[in-house]
């Protein structure tokens, strides 16, 4: 589409679409790691950065780990302090292109485009030698083996500064429709790997909240690094869901 012909909404709206044509494209290409058929609503985009918008304006490190198309990226841009530095990684090649592309033409970062950082990799290997003071994460992780789940979470622990947040999602429902749908050792898989992310919220958890406009709706998890040494795991209920 031409720039110079198009109104500015005309060009959001060519965006979205395009966006969710490649989003659908790497879907049935990839499923399990891809892990949707269309990118995060704004609702749930503006949940998952939430804690940026708290810690304003101080200056923050910020790592945004599996961008996809940028719908979480473009929410978290316009709320980087002056100073703050944001890196971006997703696993596959195509949405790291595409990230890429949005970070060199975002106008917010055009006097500043070392600002934001576009990495290709899994986020298990990413090594920027820093640690951030937010982790905003739009990984699949029920899609993964318990051991994989484990393997993400302990290094986002280990990549936060002590008193360090993480952001992330689930949908809901996927339990019922997987119990459906899927093989007896694919619905206990999913059910290992909730209990793996439940041992996490139990330990680190300070809010969680539903965003049921997003399509399909999804509950965001708040976590928090203790700011002494990381505490060992202790059994009992996770804290109750705070502001549905
Ligand atoms: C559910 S999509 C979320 C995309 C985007 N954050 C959004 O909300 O629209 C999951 C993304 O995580 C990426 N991904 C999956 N496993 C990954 C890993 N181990 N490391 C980095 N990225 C990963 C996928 O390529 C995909 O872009």
């Amino acid at each position: 589409m031409d720039d110079q012909t198009t109104t500015p909404y005309e060009r959001v709206l060519a965006r979205r679409h395009a966006e969710g044509w490649t989003f659908l494209l790497e879907a049935a290409r990839d499923p399990r790691t891809t892990g949707a058929v269309a990118p995060s609503g704004k609702a749930l985009a503006r949940a998952l950065t939430d804690p940026v918008r708290a810690r304003a304006p101080r200056p923050l490190a910020v790592l945004e780990a599996g961008a996809g198309t940028g719908a979480v990226t473009r929410a978290l841009i316009p709320r980087l302090a002056p100073g703050s530095r944001l890196d971006v990684v997703d696993a596959n090649p195509r949405f790291a292109a595409r990230l890429r592309h949005l970070v060199r033409t975002h106008p917010r970062l055009a006097g500043s485009p070392e600002q934001v950082r576009v990495h290709q990799s899994l986020v298990e290997d990413l090594d920027t030698g820093r640690r951030y003071d937010v982790i905003v994460s739009g990984l699949p992780l029920t899609n993964f083996t318990p051991r994989q789940a484990e393997t993400v979470m302990d290094r986002y622990l280990e990549l936060l500064h002590p008193g360090g947040t993480l952001t992330y999602f689930a949908y809901l429902g996927t339990r019922h429709a997987r119990a459906l749908f899927a093989t007896r050792a694919e619905a206990r898989r999913h059910r290992a790997v909730e209990e793996v992310m439940a041992g996490y919220q139990r330990r680190y958890a300070t809010g969680c909240r539903t965003v049921r406009t997003n399509l399909p709706p999804a509950r965001v998890w708040q976590l928090r690094r203790p700011a002494r040494s990381l505490p060992a795991p202790r059994t009992g209920p996770a804290p109750a869901e705070a502001g549905r």
